[in-house]
């Protein structure tokens, strides 16, 4: 039965950690997945979580079962974090999900299940995943222009003439913020404009938003998403913890359905928990159990808040050192738009080869894409990286 499969493509985030971590260079560095690194290079738990973690492992009387839904606490928190001040948190319902791939998928299912010719359009580029798993799901997927190789930033006018052509059985998959691979944002104009698209031509709107906080700020990073909730009928949300509250492993992210009325939410949270039964029955608890209790205490609230608010200002200032450090030694204004982009990712506009002279010569991994994650970087490497990029250039 197996001598037929072919040998697997390799995951093109995934393989660069595993090969990093047994290439032996002492001087390597490790841009490829997107997981934060303090100026130690380490990615610790952070201390709202931790102190959580304590409380909770003190507490915990049983291992039983949780639901299908995971922890419903957990399940309004996300709603409260994302969609909080808006008037559309009557006609909503969430599922927690194994990370926001999950949900991704948990989605995507639904999606194929309540309209089976539907189309996803996603931006040109997007997340990897983005298309494995709508295509997992059996949905057809197209793309929208997006970047800009030239300017670097998001071409909106092109963006918004290739969404035209999205009808009303389409899905529209857009990032919430920090846009992964490029970092380029769209500003809050264009979502008050897509939102308007997507009211005349009646495509649903579909947020993945896994870097709340790591762009403007907690509130401010939701605000397209909160205009296009408030105005659109029907709209699909996926969330993740892995960033925000440092939970990678745990797999901890929620998927959230606004419909036009509370039955019509109820009813596709009915459909996403027999989905989930047939996929891997419920999610994780111990992710979400850390992320209830910090978010219902004040104290821990507080911490977790100033802590995502350091890691935040943290990016930027890491953003603002390698251009500097590329203009002032290296004389090149050519990487300025490295302090305009939003998160931890960033597309250098690098071609494939570039980027493996960059693993090959420098140790220095970044995605086949052009990605790098800023986040990974350490002060003390930013003059090797940008005498590297130099070099490669
Ligand atoms: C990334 O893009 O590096 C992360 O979101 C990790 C992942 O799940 O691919």
């Amino acid at each position: 039965m197996f001598s037929r499969l072919p040998a697997p493509a390799l995951d093109p985030i995934l393989s660069l950690s595993a090969a990093y971590r047994v290439d032996e260079r002492p001087n390597k560095v490790d841009l490829g997945i997107g997981v934060y690194k303090n100026s130690q290079g380490e990615t610790p738990i952070m201390q709202a979580v931790q102190r959580a973690q304590d409380r909770v492992v003190a507490s915990q009387k049983t291992k039983a079962y949780v639901g299908l839904a995971g922890c419903e606490e957990f399940n309004q928190s996300m709603v409260d974090l994302l969609l909080g001040g808006t008037s559309v948190t009557d006609r909503v319902s969430a599922i927690q999900t194994p990370g926001a791939s999950g949900a991704l998928r948990m989605l995507a299912d639904l999606l194929k299940f309540a309209e089976p010719e539907t189309t996803v359009w996603i931006s040109n580029p997007s997340y990897v995943n983005h298309k494995p798993i709508m295509e997992a799901a059996g949905l057809k997927v197209r793309y929208f222009d997006y970047f800009s190789p030239v300017t670097k930033q998001v071409d909106t006018e092109r963006m918004l003439s290739s969404l035209a052509e999205a009808g009303s059985q389409d899905v529209v998959l857009l990032h919430g913020c920090c846009h992964n691979p490029t970092g380029a944002d769209i500003d809050f104009d264009a979502w008050k404009a897509i939102t308007e698209l997507s009211q005349k031509n009646g495509f649903t709107p579909f947020v993945d938003i896994a870097y709340q906080g790591f762009g403007d700020g907690l509130d401010e990073d939701a605000r397209g998403l909160r205009h296009m909730a408030s105005h659109v009928e029907e709209m699909l949300i996926t969330t993740s913890c892995s960033k925000n509250f440092g939970l990678y492993r745990e797999r901890t992210g929620a998927a959230i359905v606004v419909a036009n009325t509370l039955s019509d939410a109820n009813n596709a949270k009915g459909k996403l928990l027999t989905l989930a039964r047939a996929t891997y029955t419920m999610p994780p608890d111990h992710g979400a159990a850390l992320v209830k209790t910090v978010l219902q205490n004040q104290e821990l609230t507080a911490i977790w808040k100033q802590e995502l608010s350091e890691m935040q200002q943290r990016l930027l200032n890491l953003r603002q050192t390698l251009c500097n450090e590329l203009r002032n030694k290296h004389n090149t204004s050519q990487f300025d738009f490295i302090a305009n982009h939003k998160g931890m990712f960033t597309v250098l506009g690098f071609s494939p080869e570039q980027m493996t002279q960059l693993r090959e010569q420098y140790g220095i991994y970044g995605v086949g894409d052009g990605r790098i994650n800023i986040a990974g970087l350490t002060e003390k490497d930013i003059p090797y990286v940008a005498q590297a990029m130099i070099a490669v250039s």
